[in-house]
C-alpha cells in the first residue's frame, strides 16, 4: 500500500469516512498519533474511528480533554483515546494507564507532542492540515510506520 496515504477532506462527513477506512486496518497493538492544530478534526476523526472499531454508530464519544484519556471495551480489542493538551509532563502518562494501553490496546493520541521522548516511534502518524481554500477544507496525511 501507498506510504504516506494523502487525503482531501470538504467535510466533517468526509474525515468521518476517512477514519473508517482506516478502522479495518487498524489491529491490536497499534498507536495513531494524531497531529494539527485546534479544530482541525483529530477528535471528529477519533470519534469516528472508535464508532466503526466498536461497530456502534451511535456509541458516545466523551472528549478526553480534562480526564486525559478514555477507554471503551465494547470492541473486541481494548481502545484508549488520549487527548495530552493538558499533560504538563510526559512523566505523567504512566499515572493514567499507558503500560497497559501499550500492552495489546489500540492508542488513538490527540496532541502526541505532549509526550515529549516518551512518544512512541513505532506510530501511525496522522497529520491534519487547513487549506487556503476553503474553512472546511483539510489535508489528511496518513504515514504508517517503516
Ligand atoms: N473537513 C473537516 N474535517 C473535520 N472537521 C471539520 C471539517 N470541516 C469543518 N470541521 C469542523 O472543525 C471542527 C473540528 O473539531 P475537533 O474537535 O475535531 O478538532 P480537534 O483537532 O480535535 O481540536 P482540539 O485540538 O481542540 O482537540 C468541528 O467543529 C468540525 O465540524
Ligand atoms: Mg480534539
Amino acid at each position: 500500500m501507498q506510504n504516506p496515504r494523502e487525503f482531501i477532506s470538504e467535510s466533517e462527513e468526509s474525515t468521518a469516512r476517512i477514519a473508517q477506512e482506516l478502522s479495518s486496518e487498524t489491529k491490536a497493538n497499534d498507536i495513531l498519533c494524531l497531529y494539527g492544530t485546534l479544530g482541525m478534526g483529530k477528535s471528529v476523526f477519533a470519534r469516528a474511528l472508535i464508532r466503526a472499531l466498536c461497530a456502534n454508530p451511535d456509541l458516545e464519544i466523551p472528549s478526553p480533554t480534562f480526564t486525559l484519556v478514555q477507554t471503551y471495551e465494547t470492541g473486541q480489542i481494548p481502545i484508549w483515546h488520549f487527548d495530552l493538551y493538558r499533560l504538563e509532563d510526559p512523566e505523567e502518562i504512566y499515572e493514567i494507564g499507558w503500560e497497559e494501553a501499550l500492552d495489546g490496546g489500540i492508542l488513538i493520541i490527540e496532541w502526541p507532542e505532549r509526550l515529549g521522548t516518551l512518544k512512541p516511534s513505532n506510530a501511525t502518524e496522522i497529520a491534519f492540515a487547513a487549506s487556503t481554500d476553503n474553512a472546511n477544507t483539510r489535508l489528511i496525511t496518513i504515514k504508517r510506520p517503516g
